[in-house]
């Protein structure tokens, strides 16, 4: 059975009203800093919420959510290895949700309806142009990985119309694949790692795959970073990140992790549950340390 985590909390919970339930369901989860980030939310905006977080396989996925619902939740956060699953799941999405095959954001609705959302790329996108000021347009851009993380940022940073986007991938069909998904404008091309080696260095390179989270840096070439190249990790940890340190050893002008993404498809993802949106400067001050 898929196992209610201990993190749960409960927030203004004010006498004689049954908080609203949310949750974020992943395999694993115990990382996930959405309940505080949530909590956060509810305090500022003044909402009474409780998010909980729900360790679910694959096999235990449509159950928990089901589950989840029968019981009363108002709506679940979609984390790693889900979010294709929860993409299948829903019964109405939007337009994001779409786009990228791919859900973050589960909301409830009356009746039994499941409306599935993506605010990742949103997110992403927030975060690299409004918190850290950088321009996508025109930009020669490079994105490592061709999983759901790549697929979730693919559209809204096309449609910022780069000068072009390079997907590299360990595995060069499953970036074909999403090349042949997304291709609009002939901008999107695949390729292997060890392709790059040929290539300036570019000036956004986002690290979209799941290495991280096992420790690794995949051998991508040193020659794609340079003192043009921003460089953003979608994955990030209290003690930093192996690309962050990888990109910054190896002369990149900025490299970052992806804190301001967490929080900001937080943002959206509270703001379709509750109508708000809140203020992430703030959160985001508190959560980074
Ligand atoms: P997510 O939802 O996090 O994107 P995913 O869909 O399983 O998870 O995709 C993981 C991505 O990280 C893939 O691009 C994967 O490369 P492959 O398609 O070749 O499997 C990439 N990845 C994971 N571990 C990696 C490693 N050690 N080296 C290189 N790439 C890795």
């Amino acid at each position: 059975m898929p196992s209610s985590g201990t993190h749960s909390g409960e927030f203004m919970a004010a006498k004689g009203t049954k908080p609203d339930r949310y949750a974020v369901v992943g395999h694993p989860v115990d990382h996930s800093r959405s309940p505080l980030i949530h909590q956060l939310f509810a305090r500022q905006t003044g909402e009474n919420i409780t998010y909980e977080l729900i360790d679910a396989s694959p096999e235990e996925f449509e159950v928990a959510v089901r589950g989840f619902a029968a019981a009363g939740g108002k709506g679940l956060n979609i984390t790693s290895p889900h979010k294709q699953a929860a993409f299948e799941i829903s019964t109405e999405r939007g337009h994001a949700a779409d786009r990228a095959g791919a859900v973050n954001t589960l909301t409830f609705l009356p009746g039994g309806a499941i409306r599935g959302d993506n605010t990742d790329g949103m997110g992403f996108i927030l975060d690299l142009t409004a918190n850290h000021e950088q321009d996508i347009n025109a930009k020669r851009i490079l994105v490592l990985g061709a999983g759901g993380a790549t697929r979730g940022i693919l559209a809204p940073l096309l449609e910022a119309e780069p000068a072009e986007l390079v997907l590299a991938n360990r595995t060069l069909k499953r970036a074909v694949a999403v090349v042949e998904q997304f291709q609009s404008s002939g901008k999107l091309t695949a390729c292997r790692f060890t392709d790059l080696d040929d290539l300036a260095p570019f000036d956004l390179v986002v690290n979209a795959t799941s290495a991280g989270t096992h420790g690794e840096t995949p051998p991508f070439p040193p020659s794609c970073v340079g003192s043009v190249s921003f460089c953003y990790d979608l994955a990030y940890a209290l003690k930093g990140t192996p690309f962050v340190a990888w990109a910054r050893k190896h002369g990149a002008r900025k490299a970052v992790q992806g804190w301001g993404m967490l929080v900001e498809q937080a943002a959206e993802s509270y703001q379709i549950w509750r109508g708000m949106r809140p203020d992430t400067e703030h959160i985001l001050a508190k959560l980074v340390f």
